[in-house]
């Protein structure tokens, strides 16, 4: 078992020393937001596009998040260095902390702040040269309930459901659709594909997560000059693609092997974009 270590509020316990109030709204609502993370050699990757989007998701929420970023950073750095170990993976989640039981924010006390970090183990090799199974799901995605584009919220049941299922008939992920049968993400990741050279993924008005991986993606496609089209496509579309992966801060950039009928190889295309991809988040 890998050991977990907690930090909280600043303070470093191994996660069965840690506790959280019954009375704390992210565990009563799932009132908390968090990210993802990890510091690569001793770096944390792409943290400044992480602390951009966990104060988005806090601001919708209205959850205050009182600190400077210098500080969440060297909190996450001092975890990470706890851990010792090259690759660590790290979850920052900020509840809106304790209070009344029955819906009352304004009398909440100070948010509390947790990281988890446990060393990051990448998925194996063989999946990447191979490609991942993904199942469609039956659970559709609806429109955002926090106004423009999704957010990141311990309130995740929509996702969470979705990747049982997807998991108890062995597939890696579940690919959800909008009502109008539109392509979203998965449960977890963003999606991708090349159809004749050219890239596409959904756009930010489907509701989708504006995954950090997914903006390097982007920006390293603009640097090898590949051209993006972002939209609304449906399933079928995926028909015409040559080369489909999906796309998340613990996968990279995974390749897909199956989506529902439809068949794919890892490519050259997807290739050139990984190498890109890891110097432009590191860089
Ligand atoms: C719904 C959803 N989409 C996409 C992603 C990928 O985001 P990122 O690249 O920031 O890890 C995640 C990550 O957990 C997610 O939960």
């Amino acid at each position: 078992m890998r050991q977990i270590w907690i930090m909280k509020n600043g303070l470093i316990l191994p996660c069965e020393k840690a506790t959280i109030s019954v009375m704390d709204y992210g565990f009563l609502y799932g009132d908390s937001v968090y990210e993802v993370m990890k510091s690569v050699e001793g770096k944390l990757f792409a943290a400044e596009l992480h602390l951009q989007r966990l104060r988005y998701s806090a601001e919708k929420l209205g959850l205050p998040v009182p600190w400077e970023d210098g500080k969440i950073k060297a909190e996450l750095n001092e975890l990470a260095n706890q851990i010792a170990v090259p690759w660590v993976y790290l979850r920052l989640v900020l509840t809106r902390g304790t209070g009344p039981f029955f819906f009352d924010p304004e009398h909440c006390e100070a948010p509390v702040r947790l990281v988890y970090g446990t060393e990051f183990i990448p998925f194996p090799p063989e999946l990447y040269s191979r490609g991942v199974d993904l199942m469609i799901s039956e659970f559709r995605k609806g429109p955002s309930r926090h106004d423009s584009g999704s957010v990141k919220t311990g309130n995740y049941m929509d996702h969470v459901l979705p990747r049982y299922r997807a998991q108890e008939k062995g597939f890696h992920e579940a690919l959800m659709l909008n009502h109008a049968g539109a392509v979203t993400e998965c449960t977890s990741a963003n999606i991708f594909w090349f159809s004749r050279g050219e890239l596409f993924t959904p756009d930010l008005s489907m509701g989708i997560l504006n995954g950090v991986t997914r903006q390097l993606v982007l920006l390293a496609a603009e640097r090898v000059g590949i051209r993006v089209q972002e939209g609304s496509f449906a399933l079928e579309k995926l028909g015409d693609a040559d080369e489909v992966f999906i796309t998340s801060t613990t996968r990279d950039i995974l390749p897909v092997r199956s989506i529902g009928e439809f068949r794919f190889r890892p490519g050259l295309d997807t290739e050139r974009l990984m190498k890109q991809f890891l110097e432009t988040g590191l860089g």
